[in-house]
């Protein structure tokens, strides 16, 4: 029998995916309260998160939703990505969903897939209803205050937690 030829052995990995999820009025970034939340808009966001990715050979899948459940969801499918070898992890700014919500604590809680939790602002400088948060204790990590820079930090950061995992 003639040995394969290489073409033939040639595997073609899915590229390992990064979920960046952003909760309730990140869809009006760059007019919500710039003072806060600075001038740039989602989009410009996302170009920053798929620039850093493309610079790691990551993908990027970049959603925004006002509504809780569509954030649970993503996460459940982000686990099983990750479970499936496709997913790296998720960056997740839950908005004001990280003061309030059981269900998406539990989503994350729920699932294997590493949990970046990224604020904008500096929460602990804020009111004092912002200062807990229901997502952090099960959050893999939490970058926060850096304005819309803590996304690619987050992005970063996931990349590094995978290799030292691969490392290790
Ligand atoms: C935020 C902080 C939250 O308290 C607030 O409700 C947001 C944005 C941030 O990115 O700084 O919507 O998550």
């Amino acid at each position: 029998m003639s040995p394969p030829d290489s073409e033939a052995l040639t595997v073609t990995t899915p590229a390992a995916t990064v979920f960046v999820l952003n909760g309730p009025n990140l869809n009006l970034l760059g007019t919500r309260e710039p003072g806060v939340y600075g001038s740039s808009t989602l989009s410009d966001v996302e170009t920053l998160c798929r620039d850093v990715a493309t610079g790691l050979a990551l993908e990027v899948d970049f959603r925004q939703s006002n509504h809780e459940g569509d954030l649970v969801d993503w996460i459940h499918e982000a686990g099983r990505g990750y479970d499936e070898g496709t997913v790296l992890g998720v960056v997740i700014n839950p908005g004001a969903y990280t003061h309030t919500s059981i269900a998406l604590h539990d989503a994350v809680a729920g699932v294997r897939v590493p949990v970046i939790e990224c604020h904008i602002s500096n929460v602990h400088a804020r009111e004092a209803f912002r200062h807990h948060s229901f997502v952090s204790p099960v959050a893999r990590a939490v970058v926060l205050g850096f304005g819309v820079a803590g996304y690619p930090l987050a992005i970063e950061g996931l990349h590094r937690l995978a290799a030292s995992r691969a490392d290790g």
